[in-house]
């Protein structure tokens, strides 16, 4: 959590004993890995990229331990408060998972002041930022009227540039049995009023939430109004989603836990990234996708931690990516290019999620020799420091 060299001094991590790059030509692999290695930085840029050794006016001596791209979690619904820990214990002992949970959250960020919210989102990015994570997309989805869904962007805006305009994230009680009405709210006033401060629109097209036309709508509505489409998809069964998804031209569709033959298709010949949520499939009792499938065709997957309080109330990244390799059949280095580059690509982001010089100085040091530990030691607290130029 720190940039040592903030007041226009150079500073070189140096004596790296893995470094991650995802510069294919600069090192080992996909993953372009160096060993013994070191990089320098002013605190904003990475300057340089080589052998241990290099001279900066600062020199901070990471002991062989493992460098990482600082994460990049292309799927939060950070902005929240209230707690559902009890519905989280109801589905451990049996209940199942549904979308209108997401109604409880509505009431319980309504009655919390800005300052509160604001307060509990910036704790909660702060703990994110302890998890390695970088950057961050942060959607709305817990307002479902125009100046609730405009605050809770408002909000995110504060902490990333990556929000997500999500109101239709669920239909409100009020509009049951009325959700073609609550689309063109949505498309209307809502967007009009979200907008402003977002830079994608999102829609859960899911069985209880958004059928295949209102979810089209609803993103026809926000390209026009000049956002970057994303889609929650297949994620409690198999269902039109991806296939919106790639029709509409999404930069990602989200879960794609339950797929068929045609999705994986579908994505493979598409540019949309599948964006795999672990957490929440481990919090919902859910199958886990099949991320072999997806690679294998040829799919860009990226993971994301999908923090929110129903489904997935977690901000830590190496979870997500023990999950991924113990349980969706990723390897350790695909795993943690989907947790870092793959998650740039799902932002449509160029220059974050690698370690490249004239790239931002986004460095992740492990209290570990590699990242391999992250899966061959869960649930242990390996991220030892998270230097960042860029998270307010
Ligand atoms: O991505 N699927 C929809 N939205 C969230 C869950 C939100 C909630 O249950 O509060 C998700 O899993």
């Amino acid at each position: 959590m720190s940039t040592e060299a903030g007041r226009g001094r150079t500073v070189v991590y140096d004596n790296i004993g893995a470094l991650v790059t995802n510069d294919p030509s600069l090192g080992e692999g996909p993953l372009g890995i160096l060993r013994r290695a070191s990089v320098v930085t002013d605190g904003t840029t990475v300057l340089a990229v080589g052998p241990a050794g290099q001279v900066a006016d600062d020199r901070i001596d990471v002991e062989g331990r493992g460098v990482v791209p600082g994460f990049v979690d292309s799927h939060t619904h950070l902005v929240f408060a209230g707690d559902r820990s009890e519905e989280f214990a109801a589905r451990m002992a049996g209940a199942s998972y549904e979308a209108g949970g997401i109604r409880t959250t509505v009431a319980a960020t309504a009655a919390a002041s800005d300052e509160e919210l604001r307060h509990i989102v910036t704790a909660r990015r702060a703990e994110a930022l302890r998890a390695g994570i970088t950057t961050l997309e942060i959607k709305s989805g817990y307002g479902l009227n125009a100046a609730a869904e405009a605050r809770c962007l408002r909000l995110g805006r504060e902490l990333t540039p990556e929000t997500t305009f999500l109101g239709a994230h669920v239909v409100p009680a009020e509009y049951a049995g009325r959700s073609d009405d609550y689309v063109q709210l949505v498309c209307g006033e809502m967007l009009a009023a979200a907008a402003p401060h977002s830079r994608f629109v999102d829609v859960f097209c899911e069985v209880g939430a958004f059928d295949a036309d209102q979810s089209r709508e609803v993103l026809r509505a926000g390209i026009a109004a000049g956002l970057l489409p994303k889609i929650h998809a297949n994620q409690l069964g198999e269902g039109p989603g991806v296939a919106v998804a790639v029709e509409m031209g999404c930069v990602s569709a989200d879960h794609c836990t339950h797929l068929s033959a045609a999705d994986v298709d579908a994505l493979a010949s598409s540019d949309t990234v599948a964006t795999l949520l672990p957490a929440a499939d481990f919090s919902t009792r859910q199958p886990y996708p099949d991320a072999r499938r997806l690679l294998d065709a040829g799919v860009t997957v990226a993971l994301a931690t999908n923090c929110n309080p129903g489904s997935s109330n977690t901000t830590s990244m190496s979870f997500c990516i023990a999950l991924a390799v113990r349980d969706m059949g990723m390897t350790a280095d695909e795993a943690l290019w989907a947790a870092t580059a793959g998650g740039a690509a799902a932002l449509r982001r160029a220059d974050v999620g690698r370690i490249a010089v004239g790239g931002p100085a986004d460095l992740v040091v492990l209290d570990a020799p590699s990242h391999l530990h992250l899966i061959y030691r869960p649930g242990v607290p390996l991220i030892r420091s998270v230097h960042s130029s860029h998270v307010p």
